[in-house]
């Protein structure tokens, strides 16, 4: 097991600078000791960022879910995999072990079998935090087909869109969801989606809710029935490495939501590996990361991270507000939680509610304390310190995004000494690079640029699905021979790493990454609305909330203003979901406008942070008199 555990700091740096100089033989080493293969690779990698191409473990076959699950049926067939907890305290936590895990995920790929799922068929799951949604991601890994999660929060027209786009011809669903007090008619979600999905021939239902739902015929079925009859026994199919295991997908600054596609062996090496290593796990913790399974955090960090290294995992179905604020701590003090990850905006809105939820309970399990998902503020991350760790838990502040699979920056947990906001270093075999605007690379420390990484790691994303081009175009572009995040960073005096924030027009609203032009898209849809123009600005809670600049058509100009602003939001809700509803609206008779016709968000965002005195040079706008009006309106 040499350097699958890594120990201290001095070995984090020997195992890194191995890692750099020769990371074939460093993946194959971890690769080869650490999981099991039906056949080893016949070259560890192969790779070009021109193309952009790259190969891990060619020729190796596999199935990731031996390595999740048959594998541990040996040593640890009663240990808990999933302990699921329910959004109803009063319910009752489910503990699933190995066994039950593995025969569930082996009926599932059964019935998926007899539905007619072949070994690449894209499959689309619409679920709530709920078990199923682990045994059916583990089934179409199981059976070979390519599962695409999408998050049970997003609107019916979002999910058709990404339905369509990988032609999934299958949906899992359930009835419903329970969030906090309230349901959601999932069921009716999808039903209204799949009017325009003309690939799916089939719907599986689970049964969460116990809603009166409509079962189209020969469309539509109950999963427990099917389950019920499925034989226990199932054998994985055997994958190339390099097979698809799945699409997620995310939005980006323009056009439409970008299928990411991982495939199997690096995805696997890589999600373990930093598992074990960054959260520091041990035979007997009990880890729970609160994200949900419909991002990228979700299927590295609570299904197969953990999974391939017979972890128990905690799957949440709750909400941090339910039944009180408290919800969070009592889960941890219940379950003796000993590493918990969760993002800056759930820190934020616990701490809003004061430090007397988290002292009622007894925390004493923590071990680590992770977060995730966008910068995380000083203060938030003093008070998770203080109030979670009581300054007993290293924070492990983990830098990521959908393409990258795993973790890229982060602190090790009793090995890296933390800094407050930042992600401190890169993970073994990471090599970033902080670029200039004109493509150089930037050395030394204390300096700031764009976040690059010059060489592949196991887990990166292959492709957009369906469009490859446009993967190399967004990621292999702006800078030679490199992969560009979109953020922006910077290097401390002692080579630490902090994130600055995206460099392009992503926002991210309470760990959510929202592509501004998809919702101007969709604010332009509302039959008053001329022209629209979203920026961010800082929220204490969100992290950033959104500010939208309207123009109106004539037929708008006579309408009271908030029966609008209640429209437009409820127009965003129909075509995105709920996250990326507006803040503050404000009309405007114009927009700033460069002289190609492009709206400068630039001065639109000064004005949001009120910072309307600092505008820059503006006489080459198209337009610079509707700038003062635009300032005289501000919310
Ligand atoms: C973007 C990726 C990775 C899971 C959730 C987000 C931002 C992520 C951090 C962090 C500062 C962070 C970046 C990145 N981000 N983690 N620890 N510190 N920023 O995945 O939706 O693909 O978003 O989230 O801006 O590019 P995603």
């Amino acid at each position: 097991m040499s350097n699958y555990h890594i120990k201290h700091l001095e070995e984090y740096f020997q195992v890194y600078n191995k890692s750099v100089n020769d990371p074939e033989t460093f993946w194959g080493e971890i690769a080869e000791e650490n999981f099991i293969w039906h056949k080893k690779w016949d070259k560890v990698l192969q790779w070009d960022f021109t193309k952009p191409e790259v190969k891990w473990f060619e020729g190796a076959k596999l199935n990731i879910t031996e390595n999740c699950l048959d594998r541990h049926l040996i040593t640890r067939a009663d240990k808990t995999a999933i302990l699921f907890e329910p959004n109803d305290p009063k319910e009752g936590a489910q503990h699933i072990s190995y066994r039950t895990l593995h025969e569930r995920v082996c009926r599932m790929a059964n019935v998926l079998k007899e539905q007619g799922v072949e070994k690449g068929d894209r499959i689309c799951i619409y679920l709530p935090m709920i078990p199923e949604l682990v045994f059916t991601v583990l089934a179409c890994a199981r059976v070979g087909a390519v599962h695409s999660v999408v998050f049970a929060g997003f609107s019916s027209t979002a999910l058709a869109t990404r339905i369509n786009d990988c032609d999934c011809k299958m949906v899992i669903t359930s009835d419903g969801s329970y969030r906090g007090k309230k349901t959601i008619d999932l069921k009716g979600i999808v039903d209204e989606a799949l009017k325009d999905c003309p690939t799916v021939n089939t719907v599986l239902v689970a049964k969460r809710i116990k809603s009166d739902i409509t079962m189209v015929a020969n469309r539509d079925h109950w999963l427990q029935p099917l389950m019920d009859a499925a034989s226990t026994n199932h054998k994985a199919e055997i994958m190339d490495a390099e097979d698809p295991l799945f699409i997620l997908y995310t939005s980006g600054s323009t056009g439409s939501p970008k299928g990411m596609l991982h495939t199997t062996a690096g995805y696997m090496v890589y999600s373990s590996y930093t598992f074990k290593n960054v959260f520091n796990y041990q035979e007997n913790d009990v880890y729970w990361c609160s994200a949900d399974v419909g991002w990228i955090t979700g299927h590295s960090y609570i299904i197969y991270g953990p999974l391939a290294n017979g972890a128990t995992s905690i799957l949440f179905e709750g909400v941090p507000s339910y039944p009180d604020y408290g919800r969070f701590w009592e889960v941890v003090e219940k379950h003796g939680v000993n590493q918990f990850y969760t993002a800056p905006t759930a820190i934020r809105a616990l701490a809003k509610e004061g430090s007397a939820f988290p002292e009622k309970y007894n925390l004493s399990s923590l071990k680590v304390l992770g977060t995730v998902g966008e910068p995380i503020n000083e203060e938030a991350w003093h008070w998770y310190d203080d109030h979670v760790g009581r300054n007993n838990s290293p924070i492990v502040d983990t830098y990521f995004q959908t393409e990258n699979g795993g973790i890229m920056l982060t602190p090790l947990p009793y090995i890296t000494p933390t800094k407050p906001t930042f992600a401190t270093l890169p993970f073994i075999g990471i090599q970033p690079a902080l670029m200039d605007e004109n493509g150089k690379e930037i050395k030394g420390n204390q300096v700031s640029g764009r976040l690059c990484i010059k060489f592949p790691w196991p887990s990166i994303a292959r492709t957009i699905w369906g469009n490859h081009q446009r993967y190399k175009e967004t990621y292999f572009t702006a800078f030679k021979n490199k992969y560009f995040t979109g953020d922006g960073a910077l290097r401390d005096e002692s080579g630490y790493y902090r994130i600055t924030g995206r460099v392009d027009d992503v926002i991210i609203v309470s760990g959510h990454n929202l592509g501004t032009a998809p919702i101007e898209d969709a604010i332009n849809e509302h039959p008053d609305v001329a022209e629209s123009a979203i920026v961010g600005y800082p929220h204490d809670i969100k992290g950033n909330a959104l500010y939208g600049y309207i123009t109106l058509k004539a037929s708008g100009k006579s309408r009271d203003e908030d029966t609008l602003r209640k429209e437009i939001n409820q127009t965003i809700t129909e075509h995105i979901g709920p996250i990326a509803k507006l803040d503050k609206i404000q009309f405007s008779d114009g927009l700033p406008k460069t002289r190609s016709g492009k709206i400068m968000r630039r001065i639109l965002r000064k004005i949001a942070h009120n910072e309307s005195d600092n505008l820059g040079d503006i006489s080459t706008l198209l337009n610079p008199e509707v700038v003062q009006s635009v300032i005289d309106n501000a919310l």
